[in-house]
């Protein structure tokens, strides 16, 4: 299973070399809020332009009007723009999904952990590289792991969607394995690793890979 490491919880003060201990993971998952979409804030571009990355980046916007933020995070060498469909409707999700693809940018649409994947059309499965499916509330690291993003992953592949599924909150290896079971593709992972001490999460990051 592929890991994508979340930034969240991460020493802000020592960001950089927080980066590099992630050099293993498959890419690094950047959080980014606006305190509209929820009620919290993380980085902004100003500080992420300032960190090399060594591995392939991905942004997780929850934030209003996401598309705002794509010019930058696109300067920033993100590979995934992942947006949540709460946010933007169904009419205007497609019309990003549309605009993503002209430009090569893998698509990602974001489903918060109380919304049901009946909000995703046939014609959002079927434009979309990627839906994170979030198994919390988004917002907040830290949180615990709700089991009905098992379901919901279930669902999403017996409706056809081939694209990846990634899950996104209270991921550790135990339920990492479930979700691998249940048809994810990649985790991101935030505090679970972050609590780890630099020289421990190579080794963590290994075991996840190895699902
Ligand atoms: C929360 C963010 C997550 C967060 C996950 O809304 O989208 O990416 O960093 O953190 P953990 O793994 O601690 O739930
Ligand atoms: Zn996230």
């Amino acid at each position: 299973m592929k890991i994508s490491a979340s930034l969240l919880d991460a020493n802000f003060q020592t960001l950089q070399s927080e980066v590099n201990s992630l050099m293993g993971a498959d890419r690094i998952h950047l959080d980014i809020m606006d305190g509209h979409y929820v009620p919290n804030l993380s980085f902004g571009l100003p500080v992420l332009s300032d960190i090399d990355f060594p591995v392939e980046i991905e942004a997780h916007l929850m934030v209003n009007n996401p598309e705002y933020f794509f010019e930058d995070l696109l300067e920033l060498g993100v590979s995934g723009l992942i947006f949540h469909i709460e946010n933007t409707g169904i009419p205007k999700a497609l019309e990003i999904l549309d605009t993503l693809k002209s430009i090569q940018i893998r698509s990602g649409i974001a489903l918060d952990g109380y919304t049901s994947p009946d909000w995703l059309s046939d014609e959002i499965l079927r434009a979309a590289d990627q839906i994170l499916v979030m198994s919390v509330k988004s917002g907040f690291g830290g949180q615990s792991f709700m089991r009905e993003s098992l379901e919901k992953i279930k669902t999403l592949r017996k409706r056809g969607f081939k694209g990846e599924i990634e899950v996104d909150g209270g991921v550790n290896l135990e339920n990492a394995m479930e979700l691998k079971k249940a048809g994810a593709d990649i985790v991101a992972v935030g505090s679970f690793l972050m609590e780890k001490s630099v020289e421990e999460r190579e080794g963590f990051i290994q075991q996840f890979q190895k699902i």
